[in-house]
């Protein structure tokens, strides 16, 4: 078996749950941001990931897992909003929709701090309008100072655990 992990990161959370991931891989495992990946066609398994950009995998991600046909694949994904929100399962489902014509074991997704000039952009842009979708209120900023604190060493175990499952059970 050949065991390959792609992630793609710009700001670096994605890229730290792809190697809590490489690591419990089998020796011999390969790992590569995606602007490096090679082709996925000589691999058995897969773990591929990246983070979410407006609902969905980043567009380099997205890219990728359209190359990926007839494979075993694990998603990864880091993200702004809750693991467990309707946001984040809808992300992941689009994962999945890339991924359709490969078996999909298993997925992990967890929250990744958010740009901070993302977060100011935002904020200079609805500043006057308190009703835009993305305003300031108490809520978006108790979950960005959450995802600030995100990826942590339990969310790397915990993706380390999940893929050790995924694995095992091949
Ligand atoms: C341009 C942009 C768009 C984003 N869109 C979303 C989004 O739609 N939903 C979300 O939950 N997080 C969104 N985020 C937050 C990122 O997904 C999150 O911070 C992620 O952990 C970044 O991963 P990275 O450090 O590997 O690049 C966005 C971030 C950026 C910069």
């Amino acid at each position: 078996m050949k065991y390959l992990t792609v992630y793609s990161s710009k700001t670096g959370n994605t890229q730290m749950i792809a190697e809590a991931i490489h690591q419990i891989m089998p020796d011999g495992s390969e790992i590569y941001p995606v602007q490096q990946a090679p082709a996925p066609d000589g691999y058995d398994f897969i773990a591929v990931g990246g983070w979410v950009d407006k609902g969905m995998p980043d567009k380099l991600t997205a890219d990728y897992m359209q190359r990926i046909q007839g494979k075993t694949v694990g998603i990864f994904m880091t993200l702004g909003a809750y693991p467990d929100s309707d946001h984040a399962r809808d992300s992941m489902q689009k994962a999945e929709e890339l991924l359709k014509g490969n078996t999909v074991c298993g997925t992990f997704i967890c929250q990744g701090k958010v740009d901070p000039k993302l977060i100011e952009m935002m904020q200079k842009m609805t500043q006057d309008n308190p009703d835009h979708p993305h305003a300031m209120d108490e809520e978006r900023k108790g979950r960005l100072a959450e995802a600030a604190k995100h990826p942590n060493e339990q969310d790397c175990q915990n993706a380390a655990q999940k893929f050790t499952e995924i694995i095992a059970a091949l």
